[in-house]
């Protein structure tokens, strides 16, 4: 099977196309033709050496996590899927993920049924970023109707789809990100727009009940000065140090959490999430495909950080030689 080989990290120029042999299922794992694999910072920073606690696995071997695809064969010991099924989801974190290849391997905890309203390339979108996005808001930050949400990075990967969700919770959206992406973000359900280029959120906003972080740095502390007394700051980039948390506890009642997908991702939230897209609560939108000889330039390209939605790589046009 085609599939694209990580030869060592610290460089996405060590990526290249290689033709392996197809993974045999175990006997709790489903085999899986991919047809589509959805990119996430993730990948890249994996990739680049940047996460090494998340490399389990020798070198070399096939990167990718978010997958949509068609069951093949199956395992003796699963039953929920059968040949055929088409299913969405999150290979296994950390170590290598395999969604960039015409099959890989997963087991029950980490796919769903594909949602019928969508295609394998908009399912491939949804794992990873919906459930970070749905962890965050609810199971991290118990975001209630009513509550004035701020999400950074509104029109990325986590954060289209967190405005979508807010807003059907009833939450009031407030959202960040440059000009060109205002107009998506008022269709998605932002009912604020902050443009990060022109203007500082700390002196347009105030008594903010949640803050979504998905860009970390500076934006964290700054966003401190926004919440209200007894607001919850979920972030997602990278965990603040206990003393930083503690500082923004005592000095600003402010409940600063990390919230970690790769510990935390479980199948009840992916299949809420299914739900939830399925009910048309939430649609992932999917600024480009890429074909699997170009992950490499999709990598990159979500490393400059202004994807719009999700990128995508579709796997369904390729041959198994
Ligand atoms: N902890 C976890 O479990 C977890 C899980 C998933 C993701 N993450 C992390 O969460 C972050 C977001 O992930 P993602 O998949 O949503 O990323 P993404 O899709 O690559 O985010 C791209 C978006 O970021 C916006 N952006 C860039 N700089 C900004 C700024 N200063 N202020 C506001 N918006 C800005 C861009 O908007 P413009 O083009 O308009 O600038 C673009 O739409 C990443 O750091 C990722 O690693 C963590």
């Amino acid at each position: 099977m085609k599939s694209i080989q990580l030869q060592e990290t610290g460089g996405i120029e060590t990526l290249h196309q290689e033709g392996v042999p197809r993974p045999e299922p175990g006997r709790d794992e489903y085999l899986v033709r991919v047809h589509a694999a959805g990119i996430n910072p993730l990948d890249w920073l994996i990739c680049r050496g940047m996460l090494p606690h998340l490399l389990d696995t020798d070198l070399p071997w096939i990167p990718g996590w978010d997958v949509s695809g068609v069951i093949e064969s199956v395992g003796t010991n699963v039953t929920e899927f059968d040949p055929g099924d088409a299913v969405c989801g999150m290979s296994r974190l950390p170590g290598a993920g395999g969604a960039f290849a015409e099959y890989t391997t997963m087991s029950d905890d980490e796919i769903t049924a594909k949602p019928d309203s969508l295609s394998h390339e908009e399912a491939a979108a949804v794992p990873m970023a919906g459930q970070t996005a749905f962890h965050a808001l609810y199971n991290e930050g118990g975001l209630n109707t009513g509550e004035a949400l701020f999400v950074h990075a509104a029109a990325g990967g986590v954060g289209h789809m967190a405005v979508q969700f807010a807003s059907h919770t009833g939450a009031r959206v407030i959202g960040t990100a440059s000009g060109r992406n205002e107009e998506i973000l008022r269709d998605l359900g932002v009912d604020e727009f902050v443009n990060y280029r022109e203007e500082r959120f700390e002196d347009v906003l105030d008594g903010v009940d949640f803050v979504l972080d998905a860009v970390g740095g500076d934006v964290l502390e700054r966003s401190i000065e926004i919440v209200q007394p007894g607001g919850v700051v979920v972030t997602l980039p990278e965990p603040p140090s206990q003393e930083a948390v503690r500082r923004y506890q005592d000095e600003n009642n402010a409940d600063v959490r990390f919230f970690d997908v790769i510990m935390d991702s479980d199948p009840v939230t992916l299949q809420q999430v299914a739900a939830h897209v399925e009910a048309g609560v939430v649609t992932p939108r999917v600024s480009d495909v890429y074909p699997l000889s170009e992950v490499q330039d999709a990598l990159d390209r979500s490393a400059e950080g202004h994807v719009r939605g999700k990128l995508v790589v579709n796997l369904s046009e390729a041959t198994d030689d």
